[in-house]
């Protein structure tokens, strides 16, 4: 087989996605859609996350070291494309919808709950970059779905039942490989009040 060269990217390169869960300075929360996210293992089981920019998740975290990482699924893929299309220094980012959260149980830091998969973590270490900042970070709990623990002993079936999404190549797929639509397109399904 013979290679082509070609320039940075990471397509074909699945990666799984969190809605970064924080809370502004006024107490509302606030929660950002991330897939540079990953693992480290330095003596425990860590994180690193990657944020680019200046956006509020980050303000956030420079403030309160904390935050939550919540795993996307098929269900609230619409929920968490909106939370990575629309920028949180918009107001109306978070009015409207109807979303329950609900408080770490060692950090404070805003859960969804209707994520089922969640980790409260501690920032250790901000790595500074030209363009984002790579976060280490300890993980100070996991929260799981109180359901998904008796499928315990079957990962083939734990994995259907929670659904995690992938993305690459500006897309969304299903945990089987099935296409969820682009970037931006799944939110239409967002309803908001009022
Ligand atoms: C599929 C997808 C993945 C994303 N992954 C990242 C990421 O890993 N790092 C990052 O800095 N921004 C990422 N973003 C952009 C943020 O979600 C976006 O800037 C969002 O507004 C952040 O929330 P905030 O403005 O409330 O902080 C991603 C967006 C999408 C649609």
């Amino acid at each position: 087989m013979s290679k082509i060269s070609m320039k940075p990217t990471n397509d074909y390169c699945p990666q799984t996605l969190f809605l970064y869960g924080t809370y502004s300075e006024d107490g509302k929360a606030d929660f950002g859609l991330f897939c540079w996210f990953s693992y480290i293992h330095d003596g425990e089981l860590g994180v690193m996350a990657c944020i680019g920019g200046s956006k509020r998740t980050l303000d956030n975290i420079h403030r309160n070291k904390v935050f939550s990482a919540n795993l996307v699924t098929e269900k609230i893929l619409p929920l968490a494309d909106y939370m990575g299309c629309v920028d949180g220094n918009k107001p109306e980012k978070m009015d409207g919808l109807n979303l329950d959260i609900e408080k770490g149980r060692v950090l404070d830091v805003p859960v969804l709950t209707a994520s089922p998969v969640n980790y409260e973590l501690e920032v250790k270490q901000f790595i500074q970059t030209e363009g984002g900042e790579v976060m280490l970070c300890s993980i100070r709990n996991v929260l799981q779905d109180e359901l998904l623990g008796g499928k315990k002993d079957n990962s083939t079936e734990k994995l259907a039942e929670i659904a995690p999404v992938q993305t690459t190549c500006e897309r969304y797929f299903s945990w089987e490989g099935k296409n969820l639509g682009a970037w931006g397109a799944p939110m239409a399904d967002v309803k908001k009040n009022g």
